[in-house]
């Protein structure tokens, strides 16, 4: 483990060969060249989250302020922790992007940290937009500080806030590594509880307006997912040493120990009392995607009997597909916004 210098501002003796740039340690000069690149994936990460545009408030709530009013009490306290759990996830993300990016030494790459960072900040304004217009003033507030004042949900947040804080106080290169590593977890693992249940209420005819907020969301992690697995992808290339078994290890018990989390929150937010989901799907689900998200990074998988995804929940992906999000489900003038049809999709 060695202390990360952090990256140079004004450097007008920084590298300019390409073969010189680096993920992390690189003398960098920090010019934006897009016609430059030495990861050229970061250009076709560009360009695509930069076609996912959207706005939230032009999502209609009309339905899901009746919808609201008519939950059940499961229904009801599922939608409030879950979105409260959301909006903590990607207030930290906002955040802690740019302590990330302090330490990323390739320019094009920090570009795309801009970008995600900007993308955290429309999901935080539709959460704000959904509380406004369907929630008292009240609810509101017991929505939006449940991520602090649930003390499961404390304890939940910890967790990766504690991996952030880590390499916020101590900045070295094991310490990054695993903040990276929590970031994929938090947008591989730790939102789709969330995404799942809101899908499921779609299914029943529930909250459409909050469904297609989230169907956007959902298409903008999976572009975060795609770029942080590119950056460990990098990274276990230039710097095989912080791959080493002892840290593989490391890293494949934080997405094990990540789906344990997320599996023991569904029992306490969601439960066996929402129609059309149930907990044992759940737990398919999210044992496949921690082997999904082990694989992404060429680690083992953890959970035998998990490869594919559960036929139970072949639904999660039709909503969550970035493909079928520009054609039936959107109303024409949001989905106008996107032109893109590059995406990954074994994400
Ligand atoms: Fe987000
Ligand atoms: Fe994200």
């Amino acid at each position: 483990m060695s202390q990360l210098q952090r990256k140079a501002l004004f450097n007008e003796k920084g590298d300019i060969e390409l073969s010189k740039r680096r993920m992390i340690n690189g003398n960098t000069t920090n010019l934006n060249d897009f016609n430059n690149m030495k990861y050229s994936w970061a250009s076709d990460w560009y360009r695509h989250a930069m076609n996912n545009f959207w706005i939230p408030e032009e999502i209609n709530l009309t339905q899901d302020v009746k919808d609201y009013r008519n939950l059940s009490k499961e229904e009801k306290t599922a939608y409030d922790k879950i979105l409260s759990f959301l909006i903590f996830l990607d207030s930290i993300q906002t955040a802690n992007l740019p302590n990330v990016g302090e330490y990323i030494t390739a320019n094009e790459v920090n570009l795309c940290l801009t970008i995600q960072a900007y993308q955290e900040a429309i999901h935080s304004q539709s959460y704000g937009y959904i509380l406004d217009t369907i929630c008292s003033p009240e609810e509101r507030t017991d929505i939006l500080y449940q991520w602090k004042d649930d003390p499961t949900l404390l304890a939940r947040n910890k967790f990766i806030g504690d991996r952030y804080n880590e390499f916020y106080d101590d900045r070295s290169d094991f310490n990054l590594l695993k903040t990276i590593v929590a970031n994929y977890i938090l947008e591989g693992i730790y939102f789709y509880s969330g995404f799942m249940f809101f899908y499921a209420l779609g299914r029943i005819g529930k909250m459409p307006g909050t469904v297609q907020e989230i169907r956007y969301i959902n298409r903008d992690e999976n572009a975060h997912l795609w770029l942080f697995r590119s950056i460990l992808i990098e990274l276990k290339k230039e710097e095989p040493q912080l791959f080493n078994e002892e840290n593989e290890k490391i890293f494949r018990d934080m997405i094990k120990q990540g789906v344990e989390e997320e599996i023991k929150w569904a029992h306490y937010a969601i439960g066996n009392g929402i129609e059309g989901l149930s907990l044992s799907m759940i737990e398919d689900y999210l044992k496949y995607l921690g082997n999904l998200r082990c694989k992404g990074l060429g680690f083992e998988e953890i959970y035998e009997g998990y490869s594919k995804e559960p036929e139970s929940m072949k639904w999660v992906s039709e909503y969550s597909d970035p493909n079928a999000i520009k054609t039936d489900f959107f109303e024409a003038k949001v989905s106008a916004y996107s032109k893109s049809s590059i995406i990954e999709d074994d994400l």
